[in-house]
């Protein structure tokens, strides 16, 4: 086996507990940031540090959290706390897991969602440069209140971490405050976690006394002091989460702006941080970009557009109030207002979806044009097609989906009903509101539909039945 630099190590992430002051019936960690729950910050940080091993400690709706986790993450072992007694106890569960284990052990929380992998690799370094038996992130808030006070003594070594409710009247103003995230030797963690008592205001077993059993045992314990102490912010409330959101948010803008993106309204933007913008795109206000998006250079996203998991390329106007999702939009293309783009949609170069077009699974080539009030699914069309208002692929026959294949330079009269599967072939023309149940062979005329009667006068001798008098 290849020697190793640095000892192998354990992230465990603390995530059993209920969440009580976010006054809500959904598991803390499962609340949503960003589109993804709470719980996964922490375990991509746990990844992106390279953890050996990764343990969850679940506890309250223990199997729901396990089963939004489970497919994301595999390889995850998960502990179940129960009931839960508090974080030293959490922490105690995970005692026959560290049997045999000889490395670290880092300590996370599930609601500490803006911490980085940086921070977390200054904090292992502080370990291993001092040998400490525990090394806790720090910081100073402004306002500490509801934080665990560091207690430092006349050589300013750490002694104990004592919590809000602990605390005597003059460490209130202690503004070095602990941000929940520990790296312990293991066999500290074996030999002391079965020792924590409950003996405090809370009656809850504490992790954090872990710390003044190590001074006590004149161990040392060292600390990382973060600089910016917002990234190391817990969440315990619905306000703390959508201050974070908005935190969060502001971070991803200010990027996209540096980067040569043009927000005309950042306060009401929101581009996940997932999602990349080339420089001259324009983004207006009240525009939702999430996921997997990618848009090109100098397209211009309108009002009210809400675009998931899309690739959009370079000079294409996304007009106001379109919805996108897992579609594909290339160059120069147009798209909206009030479009909806369904997952499997590919809108070739130039190609134009007008108003109230629904399109889903379905293809259009360079050029081809379905400018109005039109559902297009299950459907090849090729370039220079163009559909006239109010036409329908009917690809669904109650049972399966079938295919319409609409080959280039096809014109498809408005309200025109093409019955799957069928094919248009190339350069054909579909008159109005035909009903097209068969294959159109190329060049030729497709008429569908009854033909028309005129009854001469008919109109003006029923006005006269009607009212008894003719014509003013
Ligand atoms: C904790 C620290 C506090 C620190 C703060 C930083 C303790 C005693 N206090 O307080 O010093 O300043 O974090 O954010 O640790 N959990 C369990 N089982 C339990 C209780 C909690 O798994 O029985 C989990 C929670 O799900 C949560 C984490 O531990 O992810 C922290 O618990 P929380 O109750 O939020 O601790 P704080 O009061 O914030
Ligand atoms: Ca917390």
């Amino acid at each position: 086996m290849p020697e190793s630099a640095s000892p192998s190590l354990m992230t465990v992430i603390l995530a059993a507990g209920k969440g009580t002051r976010m006054a809500s019936s959904r598991p803390k960690v499962l609340h949503q940031l960003r589109g993804r729950p709470m719980a996964y910050y922490a375990l991509d940080l746990a990844r992106s540090i390279s953890s050996d091993r990764i343990l969850m400690v679940l506890g309250h709706e223990a199997d729901m959290v396990r089963a939004n986790v489970e497919d994301s993450y595999p390889g995850v072992e998960y502990v179940v706390q129960e009931p839960q007694l508090g974080t030293g106890h959490a922490l105690l569960q995970c005692l026959s897991q560290l049997e045999g284990f000889h490395g670290n052990v880092l300590v996370l929380s599930g609601d500490v969602p803006a911490l980085t992998a940086d921070k977390l690799e200054n904090l292992l370094k502080t370990q291993m440069n001092s040998e400490a038996e525990v090394a806790i992130l720090t910081s100073f808030l402004p306002d500490p209140t509801g934080y665990g006070r560091i207690i430092r003594n006349q050589t300013e070594a750490i002694t104990a971490i004592r919590e809000q409710k602990d605390l005597n009247p003059d460490e209130e103003s202690i503004g070095e405050v602990n941000m929940g995230v520990y790296l312990f030797k293991t066999a500290f963690l074996v030999r002391e976690l079965p020792l924590l008592s409950n003996d405090n205001a809370q009656g809850e077993y504490y992790l954090t006394d872990l710390v003044q059993a190590a001074a006590a045992s004149g161990e040392t314990v060292s600390a990382f002091i973060l600089k910016d102490p917002d990234e190391a912010l817990g969440i315990n409330t619905l306000l703390e989460l959508s201050d974070m959101e908005k935190r969060m948010r502001e971070d991803t803008l200010r990027k996209l702006l540096e980067g040569g993106v043009r927000i005309i309204d950042p306060t009401t933007t929101y581009v996940d941080e997932s999602v990349e913008v080339e420089a001259d795109a324009v983004l207006h206000p009240i525009t939702f970009l999430y996921g997997a998006t990618r848009i090109g250079s100098g397209t211009v996203i309108h009002p009210g557009a809400v675009v998931t998991d899309s690739v959009i390329g370079s000079d294409v106007q996304i007009l106001p109030y379109s919805v996108i999702n897992d579609s594909r939009i290339d160059d120069r293309a147009s798209v909206g207002p009030f479009a909806r783009l369904r997952p499997g949609t590919h809108i070739g170069p130039e190609a134009k979806i007008g108003n109230f077009v629904e399109v889903k699974n379905a293809h259009l080539g360079e050029g081809s044009k379905v400018s109005h009030l039109t559902y297009v699914g299950d459907a090849q069309l090729g370039r220079n097609v163009n559909v006239g208002a109010g036409s329908v692929t009917c690809n669904y026959d109650g049972f399966s989906k079938h295919q319409t294949v609409i080959e280039d330079g096809v014109f498809v009269g408005s309200g025109t009903m093409m019955v799957a599967p069928v094919v248009l072939g190339a350069n054909s023309i579909v008159g109005a509101g035909s009903t097209i149940t068969e294959d159109v062979p190329p060049d030729s005329l497709a008429l569908g539909r009854a033909r028309q009667e005129v009854k001469e006068g008919w109109a003006r001798r029923w006005r006269e039945k009607i009212t008894g008098k003719g014509n003013s």
